[in-house]
């Protein structure tokens, strides 16, 4: 396509983009159309949020250039991008939770003389809201919505800044099935109405459902750029991925009857003071991979906080293998046997300024080979992390280089290394694969399989129904704190589980099915 044709209204030539030691983007040409919704697929690494982030006019190319309906523009901050109809809603929310939705959509803009009118802007926000189908309240306080509703703020805080371009950084990761239904709903009515959308993922069903066109990135390079009508997944998994993929699975063993976790009629407290969990009683046997299903906020993060020693339990107990770990630290959680791969990844599982090593040896930094007495063997360290690295393909520039400078699909393959590797009795999973490409999901998946092949009992907790679906031996689905009901792989129907995930109970809501000798592998 020539660039001086009509219907690109963003082009972006040559594009070169380095990190020390990384060439994040190298001399790409990305052109989108008027009116089209484009879809940037790649693995995890490939380049896409630099990319991306450049347009949004917070990174500089280090070569290349940017063409807005023909013009070259300086994108030397996002005010910049802003008012060349360029707006970004990342993967990480950036609203003050505190105030309210319509505050948070005018915040930083050019204020007028004059006191802001906020019936006005209410009304604007009102009218973007209903074009779009994006529902809000513009005067919600921010921390009273749910993910999806902060999202929808973000989007029409871009549309209400006057974007005509619209760059979204895997916006399903943080939605349900149901809201991205939603989502996709509205991209169309955005693309009626002549805007474009880039939509930054994984996930190639998505890419088939929604766009129109699809670039691929593959180690920093655009790779091709074609119309959905001419992709299939599989071609664009290949692609993508650079190889074959598709391999299969390691079939299932039979799980024991062994119970590893029990948790019974466990309430704890949220962050907000109110239960969160209220009574949960869950059994996870060896061998067993328990999935908790449920829409974010209803209580899955608590779970895992109390199991892992990081909530206290107000009421109940938990047992792994018969001994009462309710109430003990972290530290004493970990010694007894469980890992963990939280949901927060650089928050609570990897502390982003320290190395690669330092990551990799952060919970066994007391115990041998690492330990040397009071010191830390450092060419033991090294070696542990070189070969996580290499075992688990992590792509990294170098063991010493800080872990925030990894992607985010990157440092995700290193925390599950080093937790997988620490051959606990109990994983708990939070998320495993959310945010990672193919190759990445499938490789975290077959050790998923394999440790629960191994005998280790895994609490896996999903919002995707079809990680749950090819995983889990058994799923309980969590509403308000509550377990709505477990069912087996037999009983497995999406209709039932979603009605569950939205309240409606079942009649099983013990949550024990173990040791019944009714499981299914
Ligand atoms: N600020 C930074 N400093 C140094 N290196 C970076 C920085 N941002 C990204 N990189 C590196 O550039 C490469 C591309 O990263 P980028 O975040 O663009 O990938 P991505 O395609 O968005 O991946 P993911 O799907 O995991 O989000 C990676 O190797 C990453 O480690
Ligand atoms: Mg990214």
């Amino acid at each position: 396509m020539l660039s001086g044709d009509a219907a690109c209204v963003v082009e972006m030539r040559d594009v070169t983009k380095r990190f020390p030691g990384v060439l994040a983007n190298d001399r790409i040409t990305f052109r989108v159309h008027a009116g089209e919704v484009h879809a940037l697929l790649g693995e995890n690494g490939a380049g896409k949020s630099t990319l991306m982030n450049i347009l949004a006019g917070l990174y500089r190319p280090d070569a290349g250039e940017i063409l807005v309906k023909g013009r070259r523009v300086q994108l030397g901050s996002p005010r910049h991008a802003i008012a060349a109809g360029i707006g970004m809603v990342h993967q990480h929310f950036r609203l003050v939770q505190t105030f309210t939705v319509a505050q948070n959509i005018t915040l930083g803009m050019p204020q007028p003389r004059f006191v802001l009118n906020m019936r006005a802007i209410e009304d604007e926000i009102a009218r973007l809201s209903s074009t779009y189908g994006l529902r809000v309240d513009p005067r919600a306080k921010i921390w009273q919505l749910s993910v999806g509703e902060q999202q929808r703020v973000e989007i029409v805080k871009m549309l209400y800044r006057g974007a005509n371009i619209l760059i979204l950084d895997e916006p399903t990761a943080v939605l349900t099935p149901q809201e991205a239904r939603d989502l996709f709903a509205t991209l169309n009515r955005m693309k009626q109405a002549g805007r474009s959308i880039i939509f930054i993922t994984h996930k190639l069903d998505e890419v088939m459902e929604v766009a129109d066109r699809v670039t691929v990135l593959r180690d920093g390079r655009a790779i091709t750029t074609l119309d959905r009508k001419d992709a299939t997944p599989k071609l664009l998994a290949n692609l993508m991925v650079g190889r074959e993929i598709g391999g299969t699975m390691p079939g299932k063993k039979e799980a024991c009857s062994e119970c590893v976790l029990r948790i019974s009629g466990v309430s704890a407290l949220g962050d907000r003071g109110t239960l969160a969990l209220r009574g949960v009683s869950l059994e996870v046997a060896a061998g067993e991979v328990l999935g908790i299903a449920g829409v974010a906020g209803n209580g899955q993060r608590e779970l895992a906080e109390v199991i892992t020693g990081l909530r206290r339990v107000q009421e109940g107990c938990i047992m792994l293998r018969g001994a009462d770990i309710t109430n003990r630290t972290p530290l004493e959680v970990i010694r007894c046997g469980v890992g963990h791969i939280p949901e927060d990844r650089l928050g609570t599982g990897m502390v982003p300024n320290l190395s690669v090593v330092d990551n990799v040896i952060l919970k066994s930094y007391r115990s041998r080979p690492v330990a040397k007495g009071p010191f830390i063997h450092a060419r033991a360290a090294r070696e542990r992390a070189a070969d996580l690295v290499q075992r688990f393909q992590v792509k990294a520039a170098g063991l010493d280089r800080p872990i925030r400078l990894l992607s985010g699909g990157n440092s995700q393959k290193l925390l599950l290394a080093r937790e997988i590797s620490a051959n606990p009795s109990l994983l708990v999973a939070v998320h495993p694969t959310r945010g990672l490409d193919i190759g990445a999901t499938e490789a975290i998946h077959r050790m998923l399989i394999e440790q629960r092949n191994r005998g280790v009992a895994i609490l896996l907790i999903s919002e995707d129904l079809e990680e749950l679906a090819a995983l889990a031996d058994r799923v309980a689905v969590l509403f308000a704190g509550r377990v709505m009901g477990v069912l087996r792989r037999d009983e497995w129907d999406i209709e039932r589980i979603g009605l569950m995930m939205a309240g409606s109970a079942t009649a099983d809501t013990t949550g024990c099915s173990a040791d019944k000798g009714d499981r299914v592998s």
